[in-house]
């Protein structure tokens, strides 16, 4: 069971907000004329994969010792192991939290219930790489006798987001032969548009859902079987083309896909945690199975520093101290995370569910409201796009937004000279973000530009940046499946870290149930021409509306 310590009882908390009175202020400017060699106290080196720069926050070694006494205080040390030994601190729906289990690759036991799931794990393993060997060596025949080119993944939410993100980060390890496509919108226009350009004959569809309830997919799923039998005719066909990842095997068996094709994962994987489980099986078909076993040892490395390193030393700890220093103390409201790599330009959306349905709480571990903010905004696009467009806001607007720059020093594509310049806006954009640029440089420049005095007045306050807009860089080696996993669970447990030490429950979604709910009653009013006068003036009026249009 986690602690239930209100963090702003702590005495650690006191001593911060004491520090952080006197603190408040200090520019980075100064932090690094008063340490010129600054970096070297803030810096983490995992392996040889990543070098985590964390030098332009605005904290000092003081700042971070009191920090991590926070982190003791509210007993994170127990809450870690609590974790990895499978305790069930998912309390609101009585599971255990394993998604470090799925990719536990050193096979020790890990006990849920008294039973050891290493090996059930292992199993459905084994049975994702023998299906992926037959798909891809095409063993595994359509309907008619061809061999699958086509995967159209449906699911919704961690179902999807995960898949997605994973595959195109790392296209550059795309098995020939093989087209990943992503359903997961109700909207009909999704699953119409992916569809057309598809053959039936050799089209696999995996239908990715934990529940096998969740409403977007099961209707995606059932348009998509009717695509299907429009073509196939024949219902003995559905076996070789819909195979399901779930938890449910009932349910699985009612959509009628054999539960002989179901890839089994558990209540114990949360939705958002489950790309590691049999919901990366769209991953395993388009990058290969032995790249998605190297994805799943880089989170295992990931998760022995995570579980094995002094809390000074270990980046999820840092990175999720940062985090709270930013989000309790400067009262800053989102978190960028900005990939400059084209291939993760869905990294910040993954980390949005990732993130904010882990962390987007108001109720305590007591059930009490808290009084002190929870889980920040997160939000990003890759650079240099995000450059041209929202950084104008981080680097002149009234808003602190700490921002997480990530960057591969080697390119898949190292093409002409793209990569240097990439790379120059990486390190240029951090540097800006800290150290600004001050009046009397602006002027000194529109003098040399040949400015009147009259016109170096009235532009100087425009043209001038004040910096001091804190920024982590993390520099990976390249994007391969290892440093992928390191990275996606380095930021599983920074959010861990942060739940644990806002005393919240990371790991339950309740927020997401009361929309769902009112969207099954709505729907039938929908369907029928009556006026409908059952909700607030606002919605009837937007129903009717919709009905009388839609006729
Ligand atoms: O939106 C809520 C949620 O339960 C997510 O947590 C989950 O990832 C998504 O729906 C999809 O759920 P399922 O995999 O059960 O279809």
């Amino acid at each position: 069971m986690l602690h239930t310590i209100n963090p702003t009882s702590t005495a650690a908390w006191k001593d911060l907000e004491h520090h952080f009175s006197e603190f408040n202020g200090t520019t980075l400017t100064e932090l690094f004329a008063q340490s010129p060699d600054r970096f070297d106290d803030f810096n983490i080196r995992f392996g040889e994969q990543l070098l985590f720069d964390y030098s332009k926050n605005l904290i000092n070694n003081e700042t971070l010792t009191k920090l991590i006494a926070l982190a003791d205080e509210c007993k994170l040390a127990d809450a870690i192991k609590a974790m990895f030994s499978g305790e069930k601190i998912n309390q609101t729906e009585g599971r255990a939290v394993l998604h470090t289990a799925l990719r536990n690759r050193s096979n020790n036991p890990v006990m849920v219930d008294g039973e050891d799931v290493m090996p059930k794990v292992n199993a459905v393993l084994a049975k994702m790489q023998s299906f992926c060997s037959k798909v891809h060596t095409g063993q595994w025949l359509g309907y008619s006798g061809k061999a699958i080119t086509d995967i159209v993944n449906i699911g919704i939410g961690g179902s999807d987001l995960g898949p997605v993100m994973i595959t195109e980060a790392l296209k550059p390890y795309q098995v020939e032969h093989i087209n990943s496509h992503f359903v997961s919108n109700v909207d009909g226009t999704q699953i119409v548009e992916t569809l057309k350009p598809l053959n039936p004959e050799t089209t696999l569809f995996l239908i990715a859902s934990k529940t096998f309830t969740t409403q977007e997919t099961m209707t995606n799923a059932m348009t998509a079987r009717q695509w299907f039998l429009d073509q196939a005719k024949d219902k003995n066909h559905v076996a070789k083309h819909f195979v399901a990842l779930s938890t449910n095997a009932e349910k699985v068996d009612e959509f009628g896909i054999d539960t002989d094709n179901m890839f089994e994962f558990w209540d114990w994987v949360g939705g958002r945690y489950s790309s590691w489980s049999a919901i990366g099986l769209s991953v395993a078909l388009t990058i290969g199975f032995d790249n998605f076993t190297a994805f799943l040892d880089g989170a295992h490395a990931m998760d022995n520093h995570f579980a094995e390193t002094e809390f000074k030393q270990n980046i999820p700890v840092i990175l999720a101290l940062l985090g709270i220093w930013y989000n309790n103390f400067y009262n800053a409201e989102s978190v960028a995370i900005l990939p400059y790599d084209q291939y993760m330009h869905r990294f910040a959306a993954y980390f949005q569910q990732g993130d904010m349905e882990s962390n987007g709480k108001c109720t305590d571990r007591n059930g009490d409201a808290v009084d002190y903010q929870t889980g920040p905004i997160i939000w990003g696009e890759p650079g240099t796009n995000g450059q041209h467009a929202f950084y104008q806001l981080i680097h002149q607007g009234t808003k602190m937004i700490p921002c997480d720059f990530i960057a591969p020093a080697i390119s898949h594509n190292p093409v002409s000279d793209h990569h240097p310049k990439l790379m120059s806006n990486f390190f240029a954009q951090t540097e800006a973000l800290a150290f600004g640029k001050s009046a009397e440089v602006v002027r000194e420049e529109l003098a040399n530009a040949g400015k009147s005095e009259q016109e170096i007045d009235q532009l100087t306050a425009f043209k001038t940046f004040n910096g001091n807009k804190p920024t982590n860089s993390f520099l990976v080696q390249q994007i391969t499946p290892f440093s992928l996993g390191a990275l996606v669970a380095m930021y599983e447990h920074k959010i861990f870290v942060q739940g644990v030490i806002w005393n919240i429950f990371s790991f339950d979604q309740w927020g997401v149930e009361l929309g769902k709910q009112l969207a099954n009653k709505i729907l039938p009013e929908l369907l029928d021409s009556e006026l409908v006068n059952s909700h607030d003036s606002s919605t009837n009026n937007l129903i009717n509306q919709f009905k009388a249009w839609k006729k």
